[in-house]
């Protein structure tokens, strides 16, 4: 099943793909007024009014671009990375059964993503034969020792290659693990074995895991300086992992590529990216809805709507304006899978607060569609699903949570897959980096820092005892001490 997502790296016999059949599409009619009201929903002339500030923020990224300084723009044509990285995970693939990515956030997120988008669903199950000889995926994105554990113990340790993701190179959880994996591996086979199985991916030039490459022969993968940690997925941190387990990397890049140059060559009214952006800040500064729902109707896109979250969150919550003054904005992201959560958080989003814009990602034609079977023609609440599909079950049950949404006044938009393949998920996701860029500048703040990050890594270093941190490992200790009354 799905076999044909399996793609082994050599490109030579590929079916071209129709393109333009392939383009992803946005539906907003139901974020507007017509539909929704006009005190809840958007009025035209609301987007007309922000083309000058569109206009300002095309500008700015046009300069970015020539300027080379934020690099994710230019990952859908790293052509030759991705051709180095195919040979790469070729040759590793003779052996090698297992990838094991140790790293956190930007560095796990969009592999967990891409694995989960476009492999077979049971792809961790099968047996290599059954997998095409790709590697199976663990990513292990927590230090909960019973969890590391847990996967260290599932994996052929003799048959795994393990993939150290970090591109500052001193992330205290991904340094912890790769201690220990490492120490694990020497262990079982010894050192000599081992440095041919540990690929680092990190920066360039800077950091304690170059420094390695540098000295101890690891091998290595480079993330662009110029690229942050959840702008990477198109870079090696996701494009490796990817690619060992049979994804299509040049495909998913040309279909960046594709997204990419629909945007540059779009009108600012035309532009979807810029579309997106407006309606989600209108949405968030002048109708009071906070929260942004990410609602896939497809289970394979659940790590997407993980990824997206991070990519929100992490790029919109800020505390200071670009002119320094204190803001506190961004919209919260929220996860829901169709149609899963229908039986879970849509009651809330129905009737609970008026506080959310719900974006759904609606698959046009699934891989399988899967008949129901008509039986028991005396039972009218059995009988009338025979004859259908699962995939027209799915699709009407977002068409019905959509159309009631609006009319219980609820605003909610969506972006249409006409598929779900490596070309598409490359379109999605270069989407979603430029949208947040552009919703990041509407807001007023730098969607490319994250200090809001750094105070909680500052504290762990001190608890654990690393030099430099001393003060911020007092400043806990001299916290106030809890109150009994208050512990039950
Ligand atoms: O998006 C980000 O910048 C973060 O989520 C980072 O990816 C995360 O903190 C891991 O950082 P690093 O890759 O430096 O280990």
């Amino acid at each position: 099943m799905r076999q044909h997502h399996m793609h082994k790296p050599d490109h030579s016999h590929k079916e071209k793909i129709d393109y333009a059949k392939m383009a992803i599409t946005l539906d907003h009619n139901f974020s507007m007024a017509e539909f929704v009201g006009p005190e809840k929903g958007l009025q035209e002339k609301d987007l007309e009014n922000l083309t000058p500030r569109l206009e300002e923020i095309d500008q700015q990224i046009k300069t970015w671009r020539q300027e080379g300084t934020i690099g994710f723009f230019d990952l859908p044509y790293q052509e030759e990375t991705a051709k180095k990285i195919n040979k790469l995970a070729k040759k590793l693939k003779e052996w090698c059964w297992d990838l094991l990515v140790l790293g956190i956030g930007g560095s796990a997120l969009g592999a967990k993503a891409l694995h989960q988008a476009l492999c077979h669903p049971s792809h961790n199950l099968f047996p290599p034969a059954r997998r095409s000889y790709h590697s199976r995926l663990f990513v292990a994105d927590n230090i909960d020792p019973d969890y590391l554990y847990g996967i260290l113990d599932a994996v052929e340790l003799r048959r795994t290659v393990v993939n150290v993701i970090s591109k500052s190179g001193s992330t205290a959880e991904t340094i912890a693990q790769f201690l220990f994996v490492y120490s694990l591996l020497k262990g079982r086979l010894g050192a000599d074995k081992v440095r041919d199985r540990i690929v680092l991916t990190t920066d360039p030039e800077k950091g304690m895991l170059r420094h390695l490459v540098q000295n101890e022969g690891f091998p290595s993968l480079s993330v662009p300086p110029n690229v942050g940690g959840r702008f990477s997925v198109l870079a090696a941190v996701g494009l490796f992992p990817a690619a060992m387990v049979g994804v299509d990397i040049e495909e998913l890049l040309e279909g960046a590529r594709f997204m990419d140059q629909r945007l540059r060559s779009a009108s600012i009214s035309q532009n979807l990216a810029y579309r997106l952006a407006a309606c989600y800040y209108l949405f968030l500064s002048q109708k009071a809805r906070p929260i942004q729902v990410i609602m896939p109707y497809a289970a394979g896109l659940t790590g997407i709507a993980d990824w997206f979250c991070q990519l929100w969150g992490e790029s919109l919550g800020k505390k200071y304006a670009l002119d320094g003054s204190i803001v506190h904005v961004g919209p919260t992201p929220v996860r829901a899978v169709g149609v899963t959560d229908q039986h879970s958080q849509l009651q809330l989003y129905m009737e609970g607060p008026p506080d959310k814009i719900i974006t759904f990602l609606e698959v046009d034609k699934f891989q399988h569609t899967l008949a129901i079977p008509r039986l028991y023609p005396e039972m009218e609440g059995m009988h009338y699903l025979g004859g259908h599909s699962f995939a027209e079950l799915l699709q009407a049950e977002k068409k019905a949570t959509a159309f009631n949404l609006i009319k219980a006044g609820r605003p909610n938009l969506t972006l249409h897959l006409p598929e779900i393949n490596p070309f598409t998920l490359g379109q999605l996701i270069y989407l979603f980096e430029v949208t947040v860029v552009v919703l990041g500048r509407l807001l007023n703040i730098n969607p490319f820092d994250q200090p809001g990050v750094e105070g909680g890594k500052q504290t762990t270093y001190g608890l654990m005892g690393r030099q430099g941190f001393e003060s911020q490992r007092r400043e806990v200790e001299n916290a106030p001490p809890v109150l009994d009354k208050y512990v039950l």
